[in-house]
């Protein structure tokens, strides 16, 4: 793992240090219930009292107060007068209206996924997703059959994805193109982010049937539908020719190596002979990352057997695809765009 800087008051105790840390999963729930009773967006315009809020929530008051009193100590609320609770400026990121909420992604955190972190073990004997062991089928098979797992999980990636969205937008110059695919796009944040931002663009959108449902919907609400046709299909099958580029937001991090060559040779097959391939993920830098990009792979292993990568990963996964890694440029504080054409 990475060379955490270990604090003075660390070296002093490290058992207690440790326990710091193996209880992270006290505090995941404890936000994660935060942001399901939607506490943050209860407090927001008026502090309240317990008793309150617990008539509000529906909540026991003396379990809620249990709960308050923590959420208060990790900073997520405040005490503003006797029994009168209201939320911190760090809390303010999980009410749902927050211009960077990350309300959708708590939410994701705390079901399907802290259950599949629950068998991390088996990840680690076996090289399965813990995900297929608890849940019996693979990630997106499970929400394609789930409807309010699926709009927890898509909406927890709107969230990710739009913040990505500007710095892509900012980042890369779309002008000499004229259709863009996003494959594995799901309801097309990203694609939305690009087309506002480039009007000669025409898009393409392809996922699974039940997320182009509701990409179709949000396309509508942003009065881009007209220029984007929404295909629906299986990327280990085939995805839709005559684009010019192709992009795959945090698709590849999704899969082996083996599943990913297939997509990427599927991408290589529909695009026509000057046609680029952006990536947008995560790229580990150096051999070890940092403690985050770390943890975040072992997520993608439990999640889904995918895999965060090097620049050297991913230039040798694209050179055995038929593509050549052209250039990596960050965009934004995690994700970078990985550029390729075909070789
Ligand atoms: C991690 S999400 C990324 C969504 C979007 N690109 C973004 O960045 O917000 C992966 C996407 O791949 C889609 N996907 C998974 N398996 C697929 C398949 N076999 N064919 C097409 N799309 C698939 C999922 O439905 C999901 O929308």
């Amino acid at each position: 793992m990475t060379e955490r800087n270990i604090s003075k008051g660390e070296m002093a105790d490290p058992g207690m240090a440790l326990l710091r840390m193996a209880s992270g999963a006290w505090v995941t729930q404890a936000i994660y219930v935060a942001a399901k009773l939607a506490l943050p967006d209860h407090l927001k315009s008026c502090p309240a009292s317990c008793d309150e809020l617990a008539r509000r929530v529906n909540a026991d008051p003396q379990a809620l107060y249990r709960l308050m009193r923590s959420l208060v100590a990790l900073g997520i609320l405040q005490e503003v007068g006797e029994d009168r609770f209201a939320v911190t400026p760090l809390g303010e990121a999980l009410t749902s209206d927050a211009p960077h909420s990350v309300r959708p992604l708590v939410m994701m955190l705390g079901e399907e996924n802290f259950r599949a972190w629950g068998a991390l073990l088996h990840s680690v004997r076996t090289g399965e997703p813990a995900f297929n062991h608890i849940f019996g089928q693979g990630v997106y098979d499970y929400l394609a059959h789930h409807a309010e797992a699926a709009t927890t999980f898509n909406r927890a990636m709107t969230s990710w994805t739009r913040q990505t969205s500007r710095a892509v937008v900012a980042a890369y110059d779309f002008s000499p193109f004229e259709v863009i695919v996003d494959v594995g796009g799901g309801r097309g944040t990203l694609l939305a982010a690009i087309l506002g931002a480039n009007p000669h663009l025409k898009g393409i959108l392809f996922d699974r049937q039940h997320v182009i449902d509701e990409a179709r919907a949000f396309f509508q609400t942003m009065g881009l539908a007209r220029r984007c046709e929404f295909v629906s299909g299986d990327f280990f099958q085939s995805v839709p020719t005559g684009g010019d580029v192709y992009v795959l937001s945090q698709v590849i991090h999704n899969w082996d190596d083996e599943r990913s060559k297939i997509i990427l040779e599927n991408c290589h097959r529909a695009m026509s002979e000057n046609g680029v391939l952006m990536l947008l993920e995560m790229v580990v830098s150096g051999d070890k990352g940092t403690a985050f990009a770390n943890l975040f792979d072992l997520n993608m292993m439990v999640m889904t057997g995918g895999r965060e990568r090097t620049e050297g990963e991913f230039r040798a996964l694209l050179d055995r695809s038929g593509f050549a890694l052209k250039r990596i440029i960050p965009s934004g504080p995690l994700m970078s765009i990985v550029e390729a054409v075909r070789k």
